[in-house]
């Protein structure tokens, strides 16, 4: 049967990448969205036009009141569009970046980044286990910046390192029912996150480009495919991992 992955935050970005990539690997897609509902439908005609079914829903993450109805939305998205109950994969993606000094970071940026990035990923998680199928994966997206530190990083890097240990439990935890709990830690990589800053100032591409092993800083395409990749057959014994995607940045 057609395994279905559920991938938040991927009408842009890393989650759009990943929602083609499993497409490509002859997977379905339930991709989520904040604002861009346009940009989600597009993602969705993609995939069908690489012969593979996908269904759009709007989510906040940052909103865990939310999940319920987000619950209930995606019961009746997959009845529709699969006359399925459950998914096989979900993908923790969707998160933004915000950076200040330590010193200047307000309460306000903090319960944003934490309530986004791991209570977002916590009870969503928690939310849609009822709907995950026993034999399933779920990949939680972290950071290179858990392992090394770049100034004004501080809460996002917290909140993703809380992330990791976060999906060390849900291993253990979610182990009887044989699902598999991995984090995969990209570096730098030219999206839209962070006001594109690594794509688009050319100054901060080159100097991370300057400390990255293979020289010169990610792409979407280096993260898609590899996610996929984790989410087959072959890495079914592979879990409560880190698994850092950054070219060797900052080795
Ligand atoms: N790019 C990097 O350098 C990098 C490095 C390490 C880790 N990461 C992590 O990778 C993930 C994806 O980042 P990206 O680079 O793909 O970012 P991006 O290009 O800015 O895309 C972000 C995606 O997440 C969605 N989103 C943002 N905030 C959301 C929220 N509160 N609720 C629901 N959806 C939300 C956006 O939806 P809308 O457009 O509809 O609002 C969009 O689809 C994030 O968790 C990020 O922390 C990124």
């Amino acid at each position: 049967m057609t395994r279905i992955t559920l991938i938040t935050g991927a009408s842009r970005g890393l989650g759009r990448n990943t929602a083609l990539a499993v497409a490509r690997a002859g997977g379905d897609v339930v991709l989520t969205y904040r604002n861009g509902a346009d940009e989600a439908q597009a993602v969705v005609a993609e995939i069908q036009a690489l012969g593979r079914k996908a269904h759009a829903l709007q989510l906040d993450v940052g909103d865990a009141a939310s999940f319920p109805a987000f619950a209930d939305a995606l019961r009746a998205a997959l009845a529709e569009t699969w006359q399925r109950e459950r998914i096989d994969h979900l993908v923790n993606n969707a998160g933004h970046g915000d950076t200040a000094p330590f010193a200047e970071t307000t309460q306000a940026q903090f319960d944003r980044l934490v309530d986004v990035h791991f209570k977002g990923t916590f009870f969503l998680t928690q939310a849609l286990l009822p709907l995950i199928a026993d034999g399933g994966r779920i990949v939680n997206l972290s950071s290179g910046l858990t392992r090394f530190a770049f100034p004004g990083y501080a809460a996002y890097a917290a909140a993703k390192g809380a992330v990791e240990v976060l999906s060390r439990y849900l291993a253990k935890e979610l182990g009887p029912r044989g699902i598999a709990v991995n984090t995969v830690a990209p570096g730098a990589i030219e999206t839209d996150f962070g006001g594109g800053v690594v794509r688009d100032n050319p100054q901060v591409n080159a100097q991370l480009a300057g400390i990255t092993a293979l020289g010169r800083v990610g792409v979407p395409d280096d993260i898609g495919p590899m996610i996929a990749s984790l989410l087959g057959d072959a890495h079914r014994w592979v879990t409560g991992q880190r698994i850092e995607v950054s070219g060797g940045q900052a080795l």
